[in-house]
């Protein structure tokens, strides 16, 4: 985690560029730079807001660069999910309006403290007795800290799954609830159905689990948390529209019997902030259909391998003064990163101009999310640029698409 405060980005600019592609022309960087786009990320707030039939709060983890917090806010956010007291603390030195919650199920003791006592948070999320225990100790017994449950939900049709981590039984939650509603507090119940979570009915299961909860504990709730997951699209992956999410909420909520005063909340990430940015890197030496480029696994792309995502990827070519965008005529490739570990590789394949080249850039989109956040320094080699530029999001197309394999008898 690369905090601003913790770990001050030098690379910073305030330059705008039309696109990635007059970047490139501009500035020939040897370094990957991020291509941020403010006006993308305040359009998926926007939306997302407008669409959540609830209070919509950011996971910070995703990304908790400055430029795409004050896009976010300027789009609407107004609360935030936030995991560790650094992530609290940056968004209360950013924002005098906004509020955060404490929704990492594990805290550290002086954290939910400093969270309770300096930063006027209220909300906790617990899924173990002795968690409970501890959020109540450290908040000082007080009567107005929030306490949310985090029910485990069975591994669905998510690409990251968090349930083994993380999440209680229906029965260890309903225990949860009445030991903390018997003390006082007001209580409530969350899941994460997984990460990039491509189908709907996933938060209709979710919360039938939360109503069989609710039936076991017998106490009334006052926030129900339906997490993150709700995805984007990438090469390969075209997920249904948020209103497809919201409708599979809407009906799961159907058949909970919650008090009028109960709050519904959700916790995206990767949904509001992948399309708010792309990122360039070169090309440093072609091997067959193999390009070494200068950013990789320990850098901003662990989800190409480790999640098997494949992003939009186009060819920016120096020609002259110019920068031409290659798009056609298309071969098959695989990535190395910048590091001497042979992991970092990402195998794709990818779709990118089959005469590609050293000293061709690759513009990469979708980049927003859990990119930069997971990035680390190993070998030397650290991605830490960024830009503004105006065009639209860089998102997957047909083209980007694998060549179907056609088998004689389809032929
Ligand atoms: C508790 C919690 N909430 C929200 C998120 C954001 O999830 P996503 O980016 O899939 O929306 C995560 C991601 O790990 C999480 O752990």
């Amino acid at each position: 985690m690369s905090l601003p405060f913790t770990a001050p980005l030098a690379a910073h600019e305030h330059a705008a560029y039309a696109d990635a592609a007059a970047m490139v022309a501009a500035l020939r960087p040897e370094q990957p730079v991020y291509c941020i786009r403010p006006h993308v990320l305040r359009e998926a707030a926007r939306h997302f807001v407008e669409t959540f039939p609830g209070k919509v709060l950011y996971a910070v983890k995703c990304n908790a660069e400055p430029a795409f917090l004050d896009a976010l806010h300027e789009g609407g956010i107004r609360h935030f999910d936030t995991a560790s007291l650094p992530e609290i603390s940056v968004v209360a030195e950013r924002f005098a309006d906004t509020t955060s919650y404490f929704m990492h199920p594990v805290k550290q003791r002086g954290g939910i403290r400093a969270a309770y006592g300096q930063h006027g948070v209220r909300h906790f999320v617990v899924d173990h007795a002795d968690e409970l225990a501890k959020v109540m100790v450290e908040t000082g017994g007080a009567a107005d800290a929030v306490i949310v449950v985090r029910l485990a939900t069975a591994r669905g049709a998510a690409v990251y799954d968090l349930g083994g981590k993380f999440g209680a039984s229906p029965a260890q939650a309903a225990a949860l609830l009445r030991q903390a509603y018997g003390a006082g507090r007001r209580v409530g119940l969350s899941f994460h159905v997984g990460s990039q979570c491509l189908t709907p009915g996933s938060y209709t299961a979710a919360l039938r689990l939360a109503a069989h909860t609710l039936d076991l504990a017998g106490v009334p709730l006052s926030v129900i948390d339906v997490g993150g997951g709700f995805p984007v699209a990438y090469v390969g992956l075209h997920p249904p529209p948020l209103e497809d999410y919201v409708a599979a909420i809407r009906a799961g909520l159907a058949g909970m019997e919650l008090p009028a005063e109960c709050e519904l909340w959700c916790e995206p990430g990767r949904a509001l902030v992948a399309a708010g940015a792309s990122l360039v890197v070169r090309v440093e030496l072609r091997r067959d259909n193999f390009l070494y480029i200068n950013d990789g696994v320990y850098g901003s792309l662990s989800d190409l391998k480790y999640a098997g995502l494949r992003f939009p990827m186009r060819v920016l070519r120096p020609v002259g003064d110019r920068v031409e965008v290659l798009e056609e005529n298309l071969g098959e490739f695989s990535l190395f990163g910048p590091t001497c570990d042979a992991v970092d590789v990402m195998e794709g394949p990818y779709r990118l101009a089959a005469d590609v080249r050293e000293g061709d850039y690759i513009e990469i989109g979708q980049a927003g999310a859990y990119t930069l956040e997971l990035r680390t320094d190993f070998n030397g080699f650290c991605p830490d640029r960024f830009v503004e530029v105006g065009d639209g999001a860089f998102l997957p197309t047909a083209e980007m698409e694998p060549v179907p394999f056609l088998s004689a008898a389809a032929e």
